[in-house]
């Protein structure tokens, strides 16, 4: 009897145990394809070569049963481009096949994606009408560090690419947001940028947000750093991104083709330094979660939320709660270490995708997959999981 009592505790241990060490090391299989490990939070992301999945800043979408995953390629030292954007193939967001280069770089002297130039934050969709495969990223000129603060735009018959370069530009030149009035767009008028070389007084941040930057840009365009894309139901896509000196959001509506922009566009939260701008939508609410500005290191969240796309948006605390415990301990308050990219859906999911940024070899950097949960009044809340999939 005690024997049996025994055997009995220990097996009440070993179970919890042994779905644990199943846990850790859940290997997928396929056809034709090498075994490789489950990709879990905090640790590298191997592809099917075994390679960590080199597809920073990225996106991912669905096409005819694939997924595809878009992304800066980063050299393992460096800060600038000199390869391209990645794209990886999946069936099942678990096991991924590297694709190459979807988007390269140019040998062109001068082109505006010439080798050592900078490309961030691609995004890519499908476009039914033109049924191209569009992508939209942040460029950086070569030699000119991060001032020409553009959007480029390429596409492609083909999701893997290859994606044929079409231009770059800063962006709503000559426009005024739709929704500012006549008295405010006159007092815009009145700011000067270049009278303030200290920033960040009380009297600055009142110009600042008058639209001062807004005005500085007008005749050449506004600029446009980090970004996103965003289709709403209805099938108009909107481009949002940092612009002003990476203080201002705007949110611009893109044409059909998705290669130029309606005009039609709002500011959002002027001022507040928004960075990373990453957005759903839920029972008809407009969520957006966004980075402060802190070059590659971790900062915390700020999030939005609106009943339409076009603002009101108002702000509200980070989401993020509790502490990443299987990555140094990182608290919610720096956002687990990580930097936004993308909120992909996935059935009735929203997964927060995210960088661990690795300034120091950038290729290495990690990526952070987290489901968005809802407390009970339906406001997002996202806790650390190692395994992006646990419920
Ligand atoms: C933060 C941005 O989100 C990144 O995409 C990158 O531009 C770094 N800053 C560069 O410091």
């Amino acid at each position: 009897m005690k024997k049996l009592l025994t055997t009995l505790f220990v097996l009440s241990l070993a179970v919890p145990f042994v779905n644990a060490v199943e846990k850790e090391n859940i290997n997928v299989s396929y056809a034709g394809q090498k075994t490789v490990n489950r990709n879990m939070n905090g640790q590298l992301w191997l592809d099917t070569d075994g390679n960590h999945i080199n597809a920073h800043g990225g996106n991912i979408i669905k096409y005819k049963g694939t997924y595809y995953w878009y992304g800066e390629n980063r050299p393992y030292r460096g800060g600038t481009t000199e390869a391209g954007i990645s794209v990886y193939s999946s069936k099942d967001l678990l096991s991924w096949k590297n694709e190459g280069v979807a988007l390269s770089v140019s040998k062109e002297a001068g082109h505006d994606i010439e080798k050592g130039c900078i490309m961030e934050r691609p995004k890519v969709l499908y476009n039914k009408k033109t049924k191209k495969f569009v992508m939209l990223f942040h460029l950086e000129l070569k030699g000119r560090g991060y001032e020409a603060a553009r959007v480029a735009f390429a596409q492609s018959d083909s999701p893997v690419g290859p994606f044929t370069f079409i231009r770059s530009t800063r962006i709503n030149a000559g426009k005024w947001p739709f929704n500012m009035s006549d008295s405010e767009i006159e007092e815009a008028k009145t700011t000067d940028a270049a009278k303030w070389k200290d920033w960040w007084t009380p009297e600055w941040m009142a110009e600042t947000k008058k639209g001062m930057y807004l005005w500085r840009d007008m005749k050449g365009g506004q600029m446009s750093r980090d970004m996103t894309l965003y289709t709403d139901d209805d099938g108009k896509v909107y481009h949002i991104t940092s612009s002003q000196e990476n203080l201002t959001l705007l949110i611009s509506e893109l044409t059909d083709d998705y290669l130029d922009y309606t005009g039609k566009y709002v500011m959002v939260a002027p001022g507040g330094q928004n960075e990373a701008p990453c957005i759903f939508k839920k029972d008809n609410k407009y969520w957006m979660i966004c980075s402060g500005c802190t070059g590659w290191a971790p900062n915390e969240a700020r999030m939005f939320v609106s009943d339409n796309i076009w603002g009101t948006w108002k702000q509200l605390p980070s989401p993020f709660v509790g502490v990443a415990t299987d990555y140094k301990n990182m608290p919610a308050n720096k956002t687990f270490g990580a930097q936004g990219t993308y909120i992909m859906q996935v059935k009735d999911r929203f997964i927060f995708m995210a960088d661990i940024w690795n300034p120091g070899h950038l290729s290495q950097s990690l990526h952070l997959w987290l489901p968005i949960d809802f407390d009970a009044n339906g406001t997002p809340v996202i806790k650390w999981r190692k395994d992006w999939m646990e419920k």
